[in-house]
């Protein structure tokens, strides 16, 4: 049984939800600590995909029940998003991840763009939230302004941020938490200033959302973009996008595509049996909490996870700061963060580290950018192979990160 300190978290039955994590790797349980680069998947989403298939599956406008099953279901996934990120249900698309939904939206922006209009990225952001914008503004002859990351301290320099977004700005793209490094991003700040230069704000919620309650209105964003396999569901991309905007949006039309919102970004027929398993991902998080709304018990039950997830986090940390040869890469200790713990170790590339880690011990973790790359390229990590990058998840124990430090332990001593 998990003991105090992880704040009577109820990890084990979290973990009966899990079917994954019955997996074994060399005799041993499988550690997944991989997380930010994709959830396991609870169970009610398996079944509600499977059920989806097996129970008679349709395209949209069908006179016959499968299709209007089709339809209800899809309009229930809209409306668990709409709870999960503080929008309404017509403002929630879906689509096959975040980088493609993220282009189409860019390229729909701009559309409107002229050259001499500007747009501004920043430094720590993954690539998917850049290179649409990049391609943007080749295309329409824009200029690129970045927010520029601190190498010390790992978060947003704000200190220019009145230079950076002025008034020919017409979006910010800003990352509400680094999937890099872990750090949460001032972005209701950021948000604010744009707002006031008559700027939209795209916020790349992906590495947020299975961490902690992201509020829409609150972060003051246009176009929040999310994907579901990173928060115990399916392989499917969400963007809530203000209803404002999303009216006055032009995606490329193609005949089978409606006028209407939030269709009209949906090309395509979409994947419905995916679509099906994300409303059974938002109920495993509000099932967590408690409340007499569904809001409440989203709120609640997001921070059970942050404070189960961050005391594992900082047992990890803590223990990893002491050992020599291993070099953390944290923004300082009163910066919010997602419980991800990036580290290189000396005498061993990541590549190396994380095969050992899975080969000796069981243990499943990550190296390289994760396409964090214009940070990974301004700290010079990339020329070392990148970072190893331990992810939590509601169903990592005590237990695993007391295994992940006695491995990590066991890989510096043969060094
Ligand atoms: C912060 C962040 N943004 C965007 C993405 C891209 O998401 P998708 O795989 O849904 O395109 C990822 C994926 O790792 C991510 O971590």
């Amino acid at each position: 049984m998990e003991k105090k300190g992880s704040h009577g978290f109820p990890v084990r039955d979290v973990r009966e939800q899990f079917p994954a994590l019955r997996r074994r790797y060399h005799h041993r349980p499988a550690v997944y600590f991989d997380g930010p680069g994709g959830s396991q998947v609870v169970q009610g989403t398996i079944d509600a995909i499977a059920g989806y298939l097996a129970g008679g599956g349709a395209n949209l406008h069908g006179q016959f029940p499968t299709s209007h099953e089709t339809e209800e279901m899809i309009s229930g996934a809209r409306s668990a998003m709409a709870e999960l990120l503080g929008a309404k249900p017509s403002e929630i698309a879906f689509g096959p991840n975040m980088t493609t939904l993220n282009f189409s939206i860019s390229r729909a922006l701009a559309r409107d763009w002229r050259q001499g209009d500007e747009l501004v990225v920043t430094e720590i952001d993954h690539r998917a939230n850049v290179d649409p914008w990049l391609a943007a503004a080749e295309d329409r002859g824009m200029k690129v302004r970045w927010i520029r990351v601190d190498p010390e301290r790992l978060t947003l320099d704000l200190d220019d941020i009145e230079a950076v977004i002025t008034e020919r700005t017409r979006l910010v793209a800003v990352g509400l938490a680094s999937n890099g490094v872990g750090t949460i991003n001032d972005v209701a700040r950021i948000a604010g200033l744009a707002k006031s230069r008559g700027a939209l704000v795209a916020v790349d919620a992906v590495h947020a959302v299975p961490h902690f309650y992201v509020d829409r209105g609150l972060l003051n964003g246009d176009i929040v973009l999310c994907s579901a396999y990173k928060f115990f569901g399916p392989h499917v991309g969400v963007a809530a996008i203000r209803e404002e905007v999303f009216e006055t949006l032009r995606p490329y039309k193609v005949l089978p595509s409606p006028k209407y919102i939030p269709d009209k970004l949906e090309t395509g027929t979409q994947n419905h049996e995916g679509i099906a398993g994300i409303k059974p991902a938002v109920e495993f998080i509000a099932g967590l909490g408690s409340g007499s709304t569904p809001r409440e018990k989203l709120i609640s039950g997001y921070a059970a996870i942050e404070a189960h997830e961050n005391y594992l986090a900082e047992m990890i940390r803590s223990n990893l700061a002491g050992m020599p040869g291993v070099r953390l890469y944290q923004a300082p200790t009163h910066v919010k963060k997602t419980p991800t713990i990036s580290f290189q170790v000396e005498g061993i590339t990541p590549r190396q580290f994380c095969s050992r880690m899975a080969e000796e011990y069981s243990i499943f973790v990550a190296d390289g950018d994760f396409y964090a790359s214009t940070l990974a390229d301004k700290l010079g990590v990339n020329q070392s192979g990148g970072w190893i990058r331990a992810g939590l998840a509601p169903y990592n124990t005590e237990e695993e990160a007391g295994r992940f430090i006695e491995a990590v332990k066991g890989i510096l001593a043969t060094l």
